[in-house]
């Protein structure tokens, strides 16, 4: 009998039956090159997913391997589904997987992410991204820290923006900081969508009063993206997750100078339109970087004067700095 080929191939071996959906040890990943991963340790659990790394023994490379989640015939239709603590789990499950995939296709391409389907259940293997939450990172007090904590939470969601992408939920637990270069780097991505697409139905309300519920339980959310169920569809805008930023930046940053502050309250203004676009977020903070650190001629002495300023007037700081960011953020004075 001629022998069997050696199937090659990005796969994935369950150790148990498929229809086991606990944490199964020994699967293991093989990626397109015949690399195989197995199972080393637990990274990090979610109000969803339990994230375990993988490692090739070979080379020491990494995977992450998100916890399985059941096709649960609950298909995402439009008015189907509510954001209820009944259905909240069932809604979460195979819906986020794919978006969470489809969220690390477009900002990891080089390590693209693998659905694995077996039988009715899924999981996503992903790039393992450097990094701690930073939830567990320290608050910061130090005004040059707080903005360059400010421009590299820029950059990474700029990232997203780049491509197309509005996270909605974007939370200290879904950003990774990475201390040896400083960067910080977006995961999770599982109620995502792209720019001016309908927003998942996650967000839908029976009742004014779940509305105002959500808007307790999950800050970070802009206001706007609750919706009642007979309501006109909200679409995805950038302008949300600017409000996120500055509910974080409001958590993170101990005592932030009043220029500071003013920019955080302007991420979080209820009228979407009124906050400021991420580029114009970047220029406001790259004004502020201490003059040593800035290239170009022209910030160092518009940050100059932001430091004299700070230090002659402090009296009237806080008419100087309302004054100051809407020329930055709206090219007019305050009215
Ligand atoms: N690709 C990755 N690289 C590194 N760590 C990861 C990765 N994916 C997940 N993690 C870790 O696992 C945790 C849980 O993963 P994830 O955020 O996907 O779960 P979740 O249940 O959807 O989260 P949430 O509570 O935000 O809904 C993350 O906070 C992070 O610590
Ligand atoms: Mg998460």
């Amino acid at each position: 009998m001629p022998k069997k080929k050696k199937k090659h191939g990005e796969h994935y071996r369950l150790s148990k039956p498929a229809d086991d959906t606990s944490r199964a040890y020994d699967s293991e990943y093989e990626d397109k090159d015949g690399e195989r991963y197995r199972y080393d340790s637990d990274l990090g659990v979610g109000r969803y997913a339990e994230a375990r790394l993988f490692k090739s023994i070979k080379s020491g490379k990494t995977k992450v391997v998100l916890s399985p989640v059941l096709d649960d015939g609950h298909p995402e239709e439009p008015g189907g589904l509510s954001f209820t603590p009944e259905t909240e789990a069932s809604f979460s499950s195979l819906k986020e997987s794919i978006s969470k995939y489809a969220f690390f296709k477009a900002l990891y391409p080089k390590e693209p992410p693998f659905l694995v389907c077996k039988q009715g259940t899924y999981r996503i293997v992903l790039p393992k991204v450097a990094g701690i939450p930073y939830k567990q990172t320290p608050c910061v007090s130090a005004f040059d820290a707080q903005i360059k904590e400010a421009l590299g939470l820029i950059d990474a969601l700029s990232h997203a923006q780049d491509n197309e992408i509005v996270i909605f939920d974007l939370k200290e637990d879904n950003i990774l900081f990475d201390a040896s270069t400083g960067k910080f780097s977006l995961i999770d991505g599982g109620l995502h969508k792209l720019v001016g697409d309908r927003l998942s139905n996650a967000f839908i309300c029976e009742t004014d009063a779940m509305i105002a519920k959500y808007k307790v339980k999950c800050p970070q959310i802009a206001p706007e993206c609750w919706a009642l169920k007979d309501k006109p569809c909200v679409k995805a805008d950038f302008k949300m997750d600017i409000f996120s930023l500055g509910y974080i930046w409001r958590k993170k940053f101990i005592d932030p100078i009043p220029l500071i502050s003013h920019i955080i309250d302007s991420c979080l203004l209820e009228d979407p339109n009124q906050r400021p676009t991420l580029p114009l977020l970047k220029e406001a903070f790259r004004r502020l970087l201490p003059i040593y650190e800035v290239s170009d001629e022209e910030s160092s002495s518009e940050t100059g004067s932001v430091v004299e300023n700070y230090e002659l007037h402090r009296s009237d700081w806080d008419a100087y700095v309302k004054r100051s960011v809407s020329n930055w953020l709206y090219g007019c004075d305050s009215p």
